[in-house]
């Protein structure tokens, strides 16, 4: 495995492949990786040929009070776990090397979908995703990219401006990786107090109890009314409960598939998580 951190040193490790037609498959991270993130370079990794992994933390989708400066950074241990799933090039490079020193005057916004869920309390957050991610498929120009449904807005929010912009990649979702007691992995979760650790579970388990009252008939404004409860008598403090149907539309009543939301912070710590419910007419 080899690690490159500049753009023309990725471009002679990739043009060999690009020169023999291989297919390349692309997992762009922000690095202290975990299984979910590991798996998607395992999903990759059954598709492609060739396996690129970005590992930047990109700063201009993180608001000014967000964790920009403390957010984990673990490049020696990540490419450990890289070279043990299989990963061929690890893309590591500098905030200057990405965005160098000319001011950027160009911003990538998708309507609609990004006014709310994160986006309401994240201005310009997905932006910054859009545009940073834009820029790595034009350095990486992968044939697949794999994102999770883990960060279900972001990876909506990625389909649409690749639709959109006929960036010429397919994009690939992959499944929510969770540990054995439900909570979604995320590096953020290494923030938790044990404490907090203990409660974040919650989230999870509230989303499959109203995923059971549904089935089992309780109307939607109930559901999303005893998660947002469960949530606060365990200490939350709940940014917001939602459902939507699986194109991010509202939805008033459970008549279809629909994806439950939730984003609530536990002391300074916010952790999202989302549950696909299928609907069945019996
Ligand atoms: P990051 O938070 O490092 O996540 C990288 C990828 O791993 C994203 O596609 C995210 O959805 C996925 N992922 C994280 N936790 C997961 C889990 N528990 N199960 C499945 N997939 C999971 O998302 C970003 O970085 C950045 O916004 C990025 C797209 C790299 C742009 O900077």
């Amino acid at each position: 495995m080899k690690t490159e951190t500049t753009i023309q040193g990725l471009a002679a490790s990739l043009n060999p492949a690009r020169a023999a037609r291989k297919i390349i498959g692309f997992v762009p991270t922000m690095g202290n990786l975990h299984e979910g993130h590991l798996n998607l370079v395992r999903e990759a990794r059954k598709l492609c040929d060739v396996v690129v992994v970005s590992i930047f933390v990109n700063p201009i989708q993180f608001g000014p009070n967000e964790d920009f400066d403390s957010y984990p950074r673990t490049l020696e241990h990540d490419q450990h776990l890289l070279a043990d799933v299989g990963c061929d090039i690890v893309f590591a490079p500098s905030v200057e090397q990405m965005y160098g020193n000319q001011p950027r005057l160009t911003n990538i916004t998708v309507g609609g979908i990004t006014n709310d869920l994160c986006g309401a309390q994240r201005p310009g957050h997905f932006d910054g995703v859009a545009v940073v991610v834009t820029k790595l498929f034009n350095i990486v120009q992968p044939n697949f990219a794999f994102f999770g449904q883990k960060d279900y807005q972001q990876l909506a929010v990625i389909r649409q401006f690749v639709r959109d912009l006929n960036i010429p990649l397919e994009v690939i979702g992959v499944p929510i990786a969770r540990a054995e007691d439900g909570l979604a992995l995320s590096s953020r979760n290494g923030y938790l107090s044990a404490e907090n650790r203990a409660i974040a579970p919650t989230i999870y388990q509230s989303l499959k109890t109203a995923e059971q009252a549904l089935q089992a008939g309780a109307s939607l404004p109930d559901a999303l009314a005893n998660i947002r409860n469960t949530l606060m008598q365990a200490g939350f403090a709940v940014d917001y409960v939602e459902a939507r149907t699986p194109e991010l539309q509202p939805i008033e009543v459970f008549n279809q598939n629909t994806v439950l939301f939730i984003a609530a912070k536990l002391g300074a710590t916010r952790l999202i998580d989302n549950l696909q419910i299928k609907f069945s007419e019996s």
